[in-house]
């Protein structure tokens, strides 16, 4: 197995590239079941999960071509609607095949997902919001078989919990129903905006994108005219990068970034001592005197995101005094807290909430990562660790991270893959 062997310490320059959005073209490529024709997908980034989904499309009988970052995809030939465990259990996000298979099809077999890491990650509001718009759904054998014969018909639902995939499915099971569907406490994730964008424009009139209400006209059935596009920047390997420039207080340039999707990101950067230069769809961060302590409640965009919980807690290490962290979306997404112990890391759990102490000095160690975010937070805490850090099981990192060491090394990062 791989892992990454990081020699801490450096100060970081130049600039980087940030990737397409892995949570939005995910999404977008389920969308492609709805599409009558082949589509061109720009700037998908090239990561573990997209190929999972790919090679999960390519059992339904989708064809498509990934070529760079474009996906030339033909959905309209698929010939099973049987998205199976072998492949789900390694890519939760299969999920997405549900709402668009179901209303394309009138019927379908999705593996449940199973929890992961994070949490339980149940998947109640999905089903019980296509059980609203007349889907008969059943659970066996760890399956869920849902069936619609006539075709899934427009409903309101009220979400009771703000969910991003949740709320992707059913705007896809929306698009081919039959009359109005109304989603209330919708996701207001950029991921699920470009989502309803992508469908606005193949001819579903969708009203209040962006909003936490949507009013969506379904096209009864009618595959959609999708025209290309391009896949939206990763706001969450963006500010994973900024949280590398940040934690060896260093000067660096993000390029191809979106910098509304990264407000909350860089407030709290601004808060803790760090400063901008941004103009266009390129920012740099300027080092901090001194970095402040802050306090993180993570909650749905546009406040400060999950996925985002991890490398800031890695960050607070090295700010000067008490800084708080509350994760309030997930109920086991500390894991990256015992592995950063193990560095030096000064840390105390109490509930889903956390206390770290700064400034601490981190040392280097052979660390665990256990899900995508919190390796991405031990690869940090490498970074200006003493010594030689390695992180093991970095398939994790790979689902979520293209070109990792690559665009690390080119910021100056003394980093290496190396095999056990
Ligand atoms: C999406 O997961 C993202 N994944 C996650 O990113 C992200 O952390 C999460 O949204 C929150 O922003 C993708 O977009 C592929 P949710 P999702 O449904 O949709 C509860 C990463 O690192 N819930 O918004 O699965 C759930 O347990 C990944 O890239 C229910 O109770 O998250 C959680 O507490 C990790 N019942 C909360 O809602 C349901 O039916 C939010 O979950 C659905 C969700």
């Amino acid at each position: 197995m791989d892992y990454l062997q990081i020699n801490g310490g450096n100060k970081l320059s130049g600039e980087v590239k940030i990737s397409g959005a892995k949570n939005a073209a995910l999404p977008l490529l389920a969308s492609t079941i709805l599409a009558k024709d082949s589509i061109t997908i720009k700037n998908v980034p090239n990561v573990r999960d997209i190929n999972t989904l790919l090679k999960l499309f390519s059992n339904l009988g989708s064809e498509f071509v990934f070529n760079n970052d474009e996906v030339n995809i033909d959905s309209s030939c698929i010939s099973s609607t049987m998205a199976n465990y072998d492949i789900v259990k390694t890519m939760r996000a299969s999920i997405l095949t549900l709402g668009p298979l179901l209303s394309a099809f009138g019927h379908c077999e999705v593996s449940l997902p199973g929890g992961c890491a994070i949490g339980q990650r149940p998947i109640d509001l999905h089903l019980k919001a296509l059980e609203l718009m007349g889907a008969d759904i059943d659970i066996k054998q760890g399956y869920v078989i849902a069936r619609a014969p006539k075709g899934l018909k427009g409903a309101t639902i009220v979400f009771d919990k703000i969910t991003v995939t949740g709320s992707e499915n059913i705007i896809m099971a929306a698009a081919l129903a039959k009359g109005t569907t109304r989603i209330v406490n919708v996701a207001k994730e950029p991921e699920v905006v470009q989502l309803c964008e992508v469908l606005n424009n193949a001819g579903v009139n969708i009203e209040g994108i962006g909003s936490d209400e949507i009013v969506i006209e379904g096209t009864c059935r009618q595959k959609l005219d999708m025209k290309d596009f391009s896949v939206i920047s990763d706001r969450i390997e963006a500010g994973t990068y900024l949280c590398a420039g940040a934690i060896t207080n260093s000067k660096i340039t993000l390029k191809n970034i979106i910098p509304e999707h990264l407000e909350a990101i860089m407030t709290k950067l601004e808060e803790m001592g760090f400063s901008f230069e941004t103009k266009d769809n390129s920012t740099t961060l300027l080092p901090a005197k001194h970095i402040r302590p802050s306090e993180i409640i993570t909650t749905e965009y546009p406040g400060f995101p999950t996925d985002m919980q991890a490398q800031f807690m890695a960050l607070m290490t090295q700010a000067e005094g008490v800084s708080i962290v509350e994760e309030r979306l997930f109920e086991n997404r500390f894991m990256h807290v015992s592995e950063l112990q193990r560095m030096g890391a000064s840390i105390m759990l109490r509930g889903n909430s956390a206390t770290i102490q700064g400034k601490i000095k981190l040392y280097g160690a052979d660390v665990m990562a256990t899900d995508l975010r919190a390796s991405s937070a031990l690869v940090l805490a490498g970074l200006v660790a003493e010594g030689i850090t390695k992180v093991h099981r970095i398939y994790h990192l790979d689902r979520g991270y293209e070109k990792l060491e690559e665009k690390l090394k080119k910021l100056g990062v003394d980093i290496k893959r190396l095999s056990e």
